[in-house]
């Protein structure tokens, strides 16, 4: 009995999943949409060829929207307002939509197929993100895991960003890897430097673009990305900060720290660095300098499980209690987070506890 449940079940499930690869391939060669026309804020037209992706489709005529997830539908920052021609709402976008999102006619453009004329709305900013190709002028090892990669522009070019923005790599066909992808990287140097940026980068394992920056990339090679991208950058006001970050998370508070010091801004700031072992640390050298470079700065890194080889003299815990242990009363203050999804959200409700207001909580998860 028990058998011929499970063939049953077998059979079922493999008729769908040839249905649904039949469709695809009927949607990929047989069906023809035509050129499709793309109306961007009222004002620009495109012509393109029916049947792909918002996303890919305007990526083809230079236009960058936001992605970190090479279009799989993970990221959920390829948003745009679609106000007509771009079908119902699929159940892989409400994830990362909210009520009032969907009822904004709010999609995510790597879902969306371009299967006739659409009308769309992006934010005017997105038409000044440009797509730059670099030279991989240096590349360093930070930690067993972790890499500086100094990337040099083209002679006369330059890349404008404000401390916090990340750009997009452009991962080429490699190995096995057999489409170009993109990945999102925070700038870790100095926005007044426009001619080469840092990016920090921390290896995921069987990642795409991490392989491929580990084991691949060498100094020399050439490199595509587009930029600047996000809403995580610093602010102008003389409040107090406060900045966390965890692992690669450094990346934009280094850029942060960079303009604060390199425009002389007078403001008070903590920077709090969570890593688990002695091994995971890096930059604490640069990160003590700017103590002397910025008055009112401190570091403060802290090791949540450290060895005891690590002989580890500075604070131990997890960065929340960290925090915790720090800040008294923070409702004159702002703060700038960039870590784990976890991390930011548990240092979220800290800081809101502390009397930090929300709307002066800036992050960037990933
Ligand atoms: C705005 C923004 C800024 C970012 N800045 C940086 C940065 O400065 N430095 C940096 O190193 N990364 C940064 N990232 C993350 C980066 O974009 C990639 O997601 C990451 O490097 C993994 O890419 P991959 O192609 O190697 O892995 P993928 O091929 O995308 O992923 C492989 C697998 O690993 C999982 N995975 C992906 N990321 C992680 C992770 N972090 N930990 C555990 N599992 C994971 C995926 O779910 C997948 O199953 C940023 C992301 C965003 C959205
Ligand atoms: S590109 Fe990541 S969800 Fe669309």
């Amino acid at each position: 009995m028990a058998v011929e449940v499970i063939r049953t079940v077998s059979i079922v499930s493999g008729i769908g999943v040839f249905l649904a690869a039949l469709l695809t391939l009927a949607e990929r060669f047989l069906l023809n949409y035509g050129m499709c026309k793309i109306t961007i804020n009222n004002d620009r037209e495109l012509e393109v060829k029916g049947g792909n992706h918002l996303l890919g489709s305007l990526l083809q005529n230079g236009i960058f929207i936001p992605s970190a997830c090479g279009g799989r539908g993970s990221c959920g920052l390829c948003k745009v307002k679609v106000i007509s021609g771009g079908g119902p709402l699929l159940s892989t976008e409400t994830p990362y939509l909210t009520k009032e999102e969907q009822e904004d006619n709010i999609r995510l453009s790597c879902q969306v197929k371009v299967r006739e004329d659409v009308a769309i709305e992006i934010p005017e900013e997105l038409f000044s993100i440009r797509e730059y190709t670099t030279t991989v002028e240096k590349i360093v090892d930070l930690t067993y895991d972790t890499k500086a990669l100094y990337l040099r522009l083209k002679d006369g070019e330059e890349l404008s960003f404000k401390a916090g923005q990340y750009v997009q790599i452009k991962v080429p066909q490699y190995g096995k890897v057999t489409e170009e992808v993109y990945r999102a990287y925070s700038i870790a140097s100095s926005p007044l430097q426009k001619e080469m940026i840092k990016l920090i980068i921390r290896r995921v394992p069987h990642g795409i673009c991490t392989t491929y920056i580990f084991d691949y990339l060498k100094e020399g090679d050439k490199l595509d990305l587009n930029g600047p991208h996000g809403d995580f950058f610093l602010r102008e006001s003389d409040r107090e900060m406060i900045c966390i970050a965890g692992g690669s998370g450094l990346a934009p508070i280094n850029s942060i720290l960079y303009e604060i010091r390199d425009k002389n801004i007078r403001r008070k700031a903590t920077f709090f660095f969570g890593c688990v072992e002695k091994r995971d640390l890096y930059y604490t050298d640069e990160m003590k300098a700017f103590e002397k470079q910025i008055p009112d700065f401190r570091f403060v890194p802290a090791l949540s499980a450290p060895r005891e080889a690590d002989n580890w003299p500075g604070e131990v815990g997890l960065i929340t209690e960290v925090v915790d242990r720090y800040i008294t009363d923070g409702s004159g203050m702002e703060a700038y987070l960039c870590g784990s999804p976890g991390m930011i959200d548990a240092c979220i409700q800290v800081l809101l506890q502390k009397g930090i207001p929300e709307d002066r909580i800036y992050y960037d998860k990933f």
